[in-house]
């Protein structure tokens, strides 16, 4: 196979005396910017030797991937298997070239395809505070190496492929594994097998390790390996460790907080009035899921079915309370810029130079400490060393070492505590680190996302979303109160106050395009966020359009108890004006019935659900955490198993061509 179509240079000789460089095209998708940093590293390591090019996918010309001869790609995977959003049009690319081999062409995308049958879209109520997630697996579009495979369109290039993401996830690097596999199967020559950076663990020592790995095995390819180019080349990697020495904060004019949370998360960000908040539970709940209304202007489109990164605040205590603990020798409230001694390699030596921080913009300690650094997460056990050198107490010193070194003894403590950085001061209060040491050393406030619950058709100037409030003790339910970070900071909102927030499209989610197909959504708990915007939206379409001919959708909702029912009313409008054709209810832990879960209904309505699948091409949507989408998976399929008589092999073929998604 490699012999075949590999243009194999004869001798290192000749590929050093090549007047002209081989190209290595770097691509990345990123969602918060640490795949495009790798990536420039990269570029940088492979400038020693190869012409290199790095760009976002969605800046690169598709066109040109067949003429490529090195391809490396960084990808960051979106929450539970999904592409970043710069990522998408080349996973759809990829895609298509796939279909074309198999001559599937023109016009049969996964929607087309999935068309002839139905097809499944999961997704997820996005809630980082609970780290819901959605469904599906990250194998279940590979297929088998086929001949075609073998002499792809691809097979004149050289590939590898670096995938980032969260073991927080079960389909965790999905993106990056879709795309090793495409380029695998499109005929490319893999040059490493998929290596993967975990974000809960040791991601940057596994790319360090890649990178090198990486570019020694494309120098052997290309037979332009020189040890004293790969040892100049990998410095790049050894970055030193932060020290006093090497960081600092300088007094500075204030950043435009709209601009510099833009750049921290490489999106563009909006800053919206909060219009409206509800609680949707009835009086007698301990418990709140809110409703909040959100004003937008005309520069922020969105689609049903979308998401909304909201940038949230710490709470103010938490950060009134480290800055306490710190006893801050600045003043916590003047604006300072936080720059790092950056040492760069030049033909004369090592340089070094003051550089601004290249994510936090400058702005007052209490600032970041609000909207920039993640505060709440327990500490990584490299914190934890960080704390103690800091602690002039030594039996401090000795216990973080501890719980630093002994991951056994550092994971019972995490679980268990699962303290926030003023915790762990309170736990550790010889610890006093400088602020701007601190803050170069935290990681940062992460967007949280959620579903919109509105439709633009409806609502062109608003977006909704529904939040429930995160709340819970640690240590076994003794321990004190913790609060998520982004439902608790809207919970606090009060309205004419703004927020700052970006929409993220979610092109696997949206409503059918053909108006006639039956839609089956289910959703228990905040799951019915988007199915909001689904139903608002068909009201709109058909007072715009007048009663035509609209498909039947019907919703399956669930939650614990009657009071817990979300729009009770306004499903009950939705079913009287026959927008909605059929709603179910299941109660979890209503005393006087029995515990009913969604899944639990739709056995119940299993031919109606298999006719609208099967027959009329209906479209089926989930949202809502990862495990009850495994289930209602799973019913779904027994459900078409049993009702169409199929073989095991029959309907769980026919269950991956109602996969909506390219890569999960
Ligand atoms: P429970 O909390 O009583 O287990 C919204 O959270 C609803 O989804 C609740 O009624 C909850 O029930 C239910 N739920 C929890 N796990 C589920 C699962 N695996 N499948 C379906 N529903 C589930």
């Amino acid at each position: 196979k490699q012999i075949a179509r590999a243009v194999k240079f004869t001798s290192k000789l000749f590929g050093n005396a090549l007047s002209k460089r081989i190209k290595a095209t770097i691509l990345y998708a990123t969602e918060t910017g640490k795949s495009e940093m790798y990536a420039k590293k990269l570029a940088e390591i492979f400038s020693h030797t190869f012409h290199s090019q790095v760009l976002s996918m969605d800046e690169y010309d598709t066109s040109k991937l067949e003429h490529e001869a090195l391809i490396l790609v960084v990808a960051s995977t979106f929450g539970n298997g999904d592409p970043p959003e710069n990522g998408q049009t080349f996973a759809q690319h990829l895609y298509t070239m796939k279909m074309d081999e198999h001559g599937l062409t023109n016009g049969h995308s996964s929607t087309s395809l999935a068309s002839s049958a139905s097809f499944i879209k999961a997704n997820s109520q996005i809630d980082n505070d609970r780290n819901l997630v959605s469904l599906e697996r990250a194998d279940s579009f590979r297929g088998s190496v086929t001949d075609a495979d073998i002499f792809g369109p691809l097979s004149n290039v050289r590939f590898a492929v670096f995938g980032l993401g969260s073991s927080a996830y079960p389909n965790f690097c999905a993106f990056g594994s879709y795309v090793d596999n495409l380029l695998g199967e499109l005929g490319g020559e893999r040059l490493m097998k998929l290596t993967t950076g975990d974000e809960m663990c040791c991601q940057e020592g596994a790319f360090k390790k890649w990178a090198p790995e990486v570019f020694r095995v494309a120098c052997d390819t290309f037979c332009l390996d020189n040890d004293e180019t790969f040892l100049e080349a990998t410095q790049v990697l050894q970055s030193e460790a932060i020290t006093a020495a090497s960081v600092r904060f300088v007094e500075s004019t204030s950043d435009d907080i709209e601009k510099a949370l833009s750049f921290c998360h490489n999106k563009k960000v909006h800053r919206c009035p909060l219009i409206g908040k509800r609680n949707l539970h009835g009086k007698g709940s301990a418990r709140a899921t809110l409703l909040l209304e959100i004003g937008i202007n005309g520069s922020i489109g969105y689609e049903p079915g979308d998401h909304v990164g909201v940038l949230p605040c710490n709470k103010k205590e938490l950060v009134e309370g480290i800055i306490d603990h710190l006893e801050c020798p600045i003043d916590p409230d003047k604006p300072v810029q936080l720059q790092i001694l950056k040492a760069t390699h030049t033909p004369d030596g090592i340089v070094k130079n003051w550089t601004p921080h290249d994510k936090y913009p400058r702005c007052s300690l209490r600032t970041l400490l609000a909207r920039f650094l993640d505060i709440t997460t327990p500490p990584t056990p490299n914190m934890l060393q960080f704390f103690s050198s800091c602690a002039t107490d030594e039996e401090e010193q000795k216990r973080l070492n501890h719980l630093a070194t002994d991951s056994a003894a550092y994971e019972d403590w995490r679980h268990w505590t699962f303290p926030n950085l003023l915790e762990v001061f309170e736990e550790f209060p010889s610890v006093k680190p400088l602020p701007d040491l601190l803050v170069a050393q935290l990681t940062p406030l992460q967007p949280r996302y959620y579903s919109i619950s509105s439709s633009p058709a409806l609502y062109s100037n608003q977006i909704h979303l529904t939040v429930a409030v995160v709340k819970y003790r640690t240590q076994g339910g003794d321990g004190p109160v913790h609060y998520g970070v982004a439902s608790n900071y809207l919970y606090d909102l009060t309205i004419g106050e703004e927020l700052y927030l970006y929409v993220r499209s979610a092109p696997n989610f949206h409503l059918p395009k053909m108006e006639t197909s039956p839609i089956i959504m289910v959703g228990p708990g905040t799951g019915i966020a988007p199915f909001r915007g689904f139903w608002q939206h068909r009201l709109a379409q058909r007072s715009l359009n007048g009663p035509g001919k609209f498909g039947k959708m019907s919703l399956f909702f669930g939650c614990q108890l009657g009071i817990l029912d979300l729009y009770r009313e306004e499903k009950a409008a939705m079913v009287k004006e026959g927008i909605l054709s059929k709603t179910y209810l299941a109660l979890s832990r209503e005393p006087s019935i029995p515990k009913t879960y969604v899944q639990d209904l739709m056995k119940l309505e299993a031919k109606s659900v298999y006719t609208q699948v099967v027959y009329e091409g209906g479209h089926f949507y989930v949202c809502g955490d990862c495990t009850m989408a495994e289930h209602v998976f799973k019913t779904l399929r027994n459900i078409i198993q049993e009702q169409g008589n199929m073989e095991d092999q029959e309907v769980d073929s026919y269950m991956l061509t109602m996969r909506v998604s390219m890569i999960i």
